[in-house]
Parts: C-alpha cells; structure tokens; sequence
C-alpha cells in the first residue's frame, strides 16, 4: 500500500445522507464532512484531544465536532474550539489534524493521501469522455471484496485468465502477435486483439455488428486505478474504471464507473450492469481464494511467465513508488494497532511542524530507481 496517490474515499450520495462519514483506507481512519464553503473535506480520524473518532461526532457550522469533548475541527484540520476553555481562549498550537487534498469528480470524493506539494503530486485520472454526449456513464457500482487490492489490479491487467474465468464469454488468449504494453509516467499495461469474445458478447447483449475481432486494452494508473477499454468496432465499446480503495490488507472497496458508446438509452442500463457484475462476481470468486492473500515478497514465490508480463510490470512501478519511500510498513502498522494512532502525513506538515500523531510507518526510501517512472513527474 502506497502513500502519495488519489484514493476514493466515498461517494458523493453516501457524504450527502451521513455526515460526517468514517471510513477506513489502508488500515487508517479517515472523516469526511462538508466544511464551510459546503466543498468536501477528508480529515485524519483521530481527535487529537484524547483519540475520539471524529467520524462519530456531529458536523457543526462547517467543522466537525470530536463526540467526547466537543473540540471542533475545520476543513483545513485547524482545531477552531474548545469548549472546556474559558470564552474567547484560543485552542493549542498543536490542536491540529491531518487534512488531504480533495477532489469530488464523477459522483466521488478522493483525496490525496500523502504530503507531497501540489506539483509534485500524480494526477487523479482522467476521464475524458465522461461528460461527452456519445457516451453514457453507468451509476457508480461498489464492489467490497475480501482481496488484496493488488492482486485485485492484477487480475484488471491479467491477459490470460479470461478464457477460464469467463467461459460464457468463450474469450480464447489474445491473438498471437497483437500484444502490446504501453506504458505512461504511472501506470503500464497491455492492449491487444481478441475474438470470439466479442462474438459471444455481440450475440448476447447487441453490442456490435461485426463479430470478428475486438481490440481490448488495460492498465494501472498508480497503484489503485484500473482502466479496462473494450472496442467491439469503430465507435463501439466500453471503457471501464476501477478506482479501488485498500480498506485493509485483506479488504478491498472498489468503485466502478462504466462508460459505454453504445444503447445509450437509460433502459439498457439494467443490461450492461448485468454483463458486468457477471463478469466482476466470476473474478472475486478467483480473487477471495488466492493463497496468500498478499502478493508474496519475492517472485520466486511464484512462476511468472510471458503472460504474466503486465503483472511483472505493474509490480515494478510499486517498486519504484517504494524507492520513493512512499510504500507502508504495514507490518509495523499492524503490530502497533492498538497502540499507536498513526497518521499518513498531509502537505501540511511539510510547512509545519508539532503534529500530534505519529506518521505512518514507511518502508525507507533506498532511492533506487531503475527510471521506469518518470522521477520529475
Ligand atoms: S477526545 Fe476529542 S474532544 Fe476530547
Ligand atoms: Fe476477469
């Protein structure tokens, strides 16, 4: 798991009816709340008073209220008051929390959970046919599967398991030849021709008319963004996207856009939101039974062939987030629980010091970098 990248940390219809909203990403505690310009915040959980749950409390004149003592925390994680003081006295220095950059895009709020600077920070994807009147956005689906979020990205970017996880589509492996893997300042992937696939599919569900050939494309974004592009024909296809939310190390919540540029009226959304929970609910089966549940520490823990390529890709762009000094030691995260209430720092504390919990632990960076990812980036 990785600091410094975009998480989704709900979505805008659940920060609506239950404010403030607790959550839980990569094993921490998290609140959301809307602040006083009505924008969405996403502060760290714990109430620095005395380790209340934020997230328990009540969302008061665009702060949120600590449910033991009544501290009140701003949007910008600046303690605004303490009520056990006498009138007019001014809360601690360090009376301050952890707040994270937000963004609210595409009926999701996600914040940026690290401290790097504004320029330095990996941008939130994209979607850039999100609002174009030739494509239809699907209602966001929440998928919360028992899985390691990376073996979870792994499956997304997988070319050969389709033909045996998704026997109803009859997807054989890719064309010989066709494979392709691209790769992006964050993210690597693999593209290439299929058939069949969009036969049985296009028979199916009338998604395209020439049955011959699709062209399917995936790849990670960071850590946790999947995008999966199906073209069944010119102007014909799905693109999809996965932005997937480490609850724990074995817990994962994803939440799933679908794009499509065909049946655009709202009556086939019934339709196409079968075809995919079909074929996301085949994935988990694999996904909640693999054994161990976390990627294993050394690849000769397993035998990664050709196909497995984008895989061995797409753990060389964590390794290289993890040379950064940006992955979690979640060993001593976990041996600590109970303990220790850690924090994932905010750009705040690169300007400020004083903090009251302790930053989440880091695996060092060994500043190794085999220059797969763009270090100015
Ligand atoms: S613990 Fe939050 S106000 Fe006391
Ligand atoms: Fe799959």
């Amino acid at each position: 798991m990785y600091m410094n990248f975009w998480y989704p940390i709900c979505t805008s219809e659940e920060l609506e009816a239950a404010q403030p909203l607790r959550t839980q990403v990569m094993g921490l505690r998290f609140v959301a709340f809307h602040g006083a310009d009505g924008k969405p915040c996403v502060l760290s959980d714990t109430c620095v008073h005395r380790g209340g749950s934020l997230g328990k409390g009540k969302v008061v004149d665009g702060c949120v209220a600590c449910p033991y003592h009544g501290w009140r925390f701003a949007g910008d994680g600046k303690c605004q008051l303490v009520p056990s003081l006498e009138a007019g006295a001014k809360p601690p220095a360090r009376a301050k929390v952890d707040s994270y950059p937000v963004q609210e895009k595409y009926g999701i709020v996600f914040a940026f959970l690290g401290d790097l600077p504004e320029q330095e920070r990996s941008p939130l994807y994209e979607i850039e046919e999100y609002e174009d009147p030739a494509w239809r956005a699907s209602e966001i689906m929440i998928l919360e599967i028992d899985c390691f979020y990376e073996r979870s990205m792994e499956n997304g970017v997988d070319p050969i398991h389709n033909e045996f996880v998704h026997p109803v589509q009859g997807s054989p492996q890719p064309i010989p030849g066709s494979i392709e893997h691209p790769e992006t300042t964050w993210g690597s992937g693999v593209v290439g021709n299929y058939t069949e696939l969009g036969k049985k599919m296009s028979d199916e569900e009338g998604m395209r008319s020439d049955p011959k050939v699709l062209n399917a494309g995936t790849w990670h974004h960071g850590p946790n963004t999947l995008i999966t592009w199906i073209t069944f024909a010119k102007n014909t296809g799905l693109h999809q996207y996965f932005f997937e939310a480490p609850v724990d190390g074995d817990k994962t919540k994803i939440y799933f856009i679908n794009m499509r540029s065909f049946r655009l009226d709202a009556e086939s959304d019934d339709v196409i939101r079968e075809a995919n929970l079909r074929v996301t609910t085949e994935d988990i089966a694999i996904l909640e039974n693999l054994h161990p549940v976390r990627t294993p520490a050394t690849r000769t823990r397993e035998i990664l062939t050709a196909g497995d390529k984008a895989i061995v890709r797409y753990r060389d762009y964590l390794d290289e987030w993890s040379a950064r000094g940006w992955r979690l030691d979640f060993k001593s995260l976990r041996e600590n629980d109970g303990d220790v209430a850690y924090a994932i720092p905010c750009p705040e504390r690169r300007r400020s010091g004083n903090w009251v919990l302790d930053p989440v632990p880091v695996i060092p960076a060994s500043g190794k970098s085999a220059g797969r990812v763009d270090s100015a980036a």
